[in-house]
């Protein structure tokens, strides 16, 4: 079969395996689509604090149920997605059924070969089935739905709720559709690619190049001087780390999704006056991701404007270099 595989820091290549063998409680899953995602990109740039090299990446995939044993709800061609989290069923955060704060949270393509490559071995507990009304191309962007959904939740957004969404990236957008689903009044995103604020606009938030205009500076406006009910920092950097004070109205909650490469100063004296709240999210629950396969279903929201390239497996160098820049990329999905 061919697989994808990360070598090294800005090694990534193609090569032949023989088919993966299933042990108890397995399936092998013929991989239909996977998507790169920004822990992979960490990956890719060595960064990573886990990861290592050889490894087949991908945490975002769906594919088609090949071989698996008797006594199983699966069966060979069944369509089924991956829920890559595996959780350790020991730490206190485990025995309270909060296995998304494990804290020996490992992910299937991070911590063990995930789905860049033909076939893969997946414990039959991790996977769901997918509504026939769900494409494939759709299903592959269940994980990163998942952490939307997540955030969305863990937010004290109400209906008509002014929001703010630092970021256009796959996340950040994401973020935008379900808040929207939510209730949200208007949204707000900003960016400084000015490819991924034309889809942003086309999916129907108000977007803000930040090369050019301050967030700050419109969401005050739109609210006479106020601020957003809701501040959701999706860019992961200093600037937007100040923004996220700055755009937010009085009482109001500020959730922070990114993963910062380097620490961000916040101000909490700005904070006190106000009475801001911060909250923090990581990745999603067992019941966000079966919410997201539901939403995919409902067809209520519309994840496809985030699909920017689909990619053969040779092409995985292509997908890497593509993603290093964020006007020429949004999901990528590798098509094995
Ligand atoms: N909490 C979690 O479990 C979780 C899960 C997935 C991703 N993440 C994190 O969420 C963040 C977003 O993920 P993504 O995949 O969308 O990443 P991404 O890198 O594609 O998106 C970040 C976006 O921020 C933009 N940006 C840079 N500077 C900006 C500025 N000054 N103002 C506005 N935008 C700016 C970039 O152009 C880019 O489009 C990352 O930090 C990622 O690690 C967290
Ligand atoms: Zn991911
Ligand atoms: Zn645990």
């Amino acid at each position: 079969m061919k697989t994808g595989i990360y070598y090294s820091p800005k090694n990534v290549g193609t090569t032949t395996l023989e088919k993966p063998a299933i042990k108890e409680n397995e399936a092998l899953v013929k991989v239909s689509y996977a998507g790169i995602c920004g822990t992979d990109m960490m990956i890719y740039s060595g960064q990573h604090p886990r990861a290592e090299a050889l490894l087949i990446m991908g945490h975002e995939f769906c594919g088609m149920v090949d071989e698996i044993g008797d006594g199983h709800d699966f069966q060979k061609g069944d369509r089924v997605i991956v829920e890559p989290l595996l959780n350790c069923g020991k730490c206190a955060a485990c025995k309270v059924g909060q296995v998304h704060v494990c804290a020996n949270l490992k992910y299937i393509g991070i911590d063990k070969d995930g789905g860049f490559t033909e076939y893969a071995t997946i414990p039959v507990d991790r996977l769901h089935r997918l509504p026939d009304n769900v494409t494939d191309e759709e299903a592959a962007l269940t994980e990163p739905l998942s952490v939307a959904i997540h955030t969305v939740r863990r937010s004290s957004l109400k209906v008509g709720d002014t929001v703010a969404i630092l970021g256009a990236g796959p996340i950040g957008l994401l973020i935008g559709l379900m808040a929207k689903e939510a209730g949200a009044g208007e949204i707000f995103i900003s960016d400084v690619s000015p490819y991924r604020l034309r889809v942003a606009a086309e999916m129907g938030f108000t977007a803000i190049n930040a090369a050019n205009e301050s967030i700050v500076e419109k969401v005050k406006s739109h609210t006479r001087e106020v601020g957003a009910d809701v501040v959701f920092e999706v860019a992961g950097n200093q600037i937007t780390a100040d923004q996220m004070i700055d755009c937010i109205k009085f009482q109001g909650q500020i959730v922070v999704v990114s993963v910062y490469k380097k620490a961000p100063v916040i101000n909490l004296a700005k904070m006190h006056f106000q009475e801001i709240s911060l909250t923090t999210t990581r990745c999603y629950s067992p019941d966000d991701f079966t919410k997201a396969i539901k939403q995919l279903e409902q067809k209520t929201i519309d994840v496809n404007p985030i699909i920017s390239h689909i990619l053969p497996l040779d092409e995985i160098e292509k997908g890497f270099e593509l993603m290093e820049n964020p006007e020429t990329s949004l999901k990528i999905l590798f098509h094995p």
